[in-house]
């Protein structure tokens, strides 16, 4: 383990499955109080249960991340049960992949109010319920689709992208009350949502244009998240993380 967050109260969105999954188990471990904010009733219940089963401490938050009003109703509770919120991670998403002439009106507004809109709640929940004393640590998800274009996946990279401009002006905009915020940039996991949307041709392609050679895993990512709640992260602040096996800096 590399650090201890015994002290830490941390929502986590999209913790019912897959990296927020794996993060809200990895949180857990280390000590931290964990909200497990999910859509799905029964993926967030098995969060809550593997935690609670491995020793852990975790409230179900269940309901719409992207509602305002909800994501609010939801670290109220949090904070209500466990005394503050220091942080969020906003794992949560949502991803049709079509090409732009096929693209309709309700998708392009749950990949933004999943992708774009949760993040500056889980922001607002975070500035709401934190100790000003302490501070508090905001941890967003971006994509190498932010960086280079891949068919069919244009609002999903534009939310991507638009989270790299949140997180970095939250940054210079938060830095001062004490509020560090960062965001991770994953490669290829092949958890269930990133598969219900790339087949095995497309992780082979993925995994022969990453440097090392494989695809991540999502105890990887959730390794790094832990690194960024540690005090050994006290300074690490307005950073875009490329966790990815080496594929944004290869040109091949
Ligand atoms: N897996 C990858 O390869 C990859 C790569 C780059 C970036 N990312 C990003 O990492 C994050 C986690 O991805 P993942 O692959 O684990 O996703 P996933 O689809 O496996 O899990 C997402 C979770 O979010 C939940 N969710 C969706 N809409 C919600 C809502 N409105 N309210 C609450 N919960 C909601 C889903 O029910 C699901 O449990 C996402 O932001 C994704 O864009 C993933």
């Amino acid at each position: 383990m590399t650090s201890d967050l015994r002290d830490k109260i941390i929502m986590v969105t999209g913790a019912g499955r897959g990296i927020g999954r794996a993060t809200a188990e990895r949180l857990a471990a280390e000590g931290a109080v964990v909200g497990i904010a999910e859509l799905d009733p029964e993926t967030a219940a098995s969060t809550v249960d593997a935690i609670r089963r491995a020793g852990g401490i975790a409230h179900a938050l269940v309901g719409d991340v992207g509602d305002r009003e909800t994501f609010l109703a939801l670290a109220g509770r949090l904070s209500e049960a466990a005394g503050r919120i220091d942080g969020v991670v906003n794992a949560a998403m949502w991803i049709k992949y079509d090409p732009i002439a096929a693209v309709g009106v309700d998708a392009v507004e749950r990949m933004i109010a999943v992708g774009l809109k949760a993040p500056v709640w889980g922001t607002q929940a975070v500035l709401r319920h934190m100790d000003p004393a302490r501070g508090g640590s905001v941890v967003n998800f971006s994509s190498p689709a932010a960086d280079q274009g891949y068919p069919n996946t244009a609002i999903y990279a534009a939310v991507k992208g638009a989270i790299i401009a949140l997180t970095r002006s939250l940054a210079v905009e938060l830095g001062p009350q004490k509020v560090r915020v960062n965001a991770i940039t994953p490669g290829a996991i092949p958890t269930p949502g990133a598969r219900a949307v790339v087949d095995d041709a497309g992780y082979e392609l993925r995994r022969n244009k990453t440097p090392l050679r494989r695809l991540g895993t999502p105890e990887e990512i959730a390794g790094i998240i832990a690194f960024l709640f540690s005090p050994a992260a006290d300074f690490i602040h307005g950073e875009v993380l490329h966790v990815d096996g080496g594929v944004s800096v290869s040109a091949g």
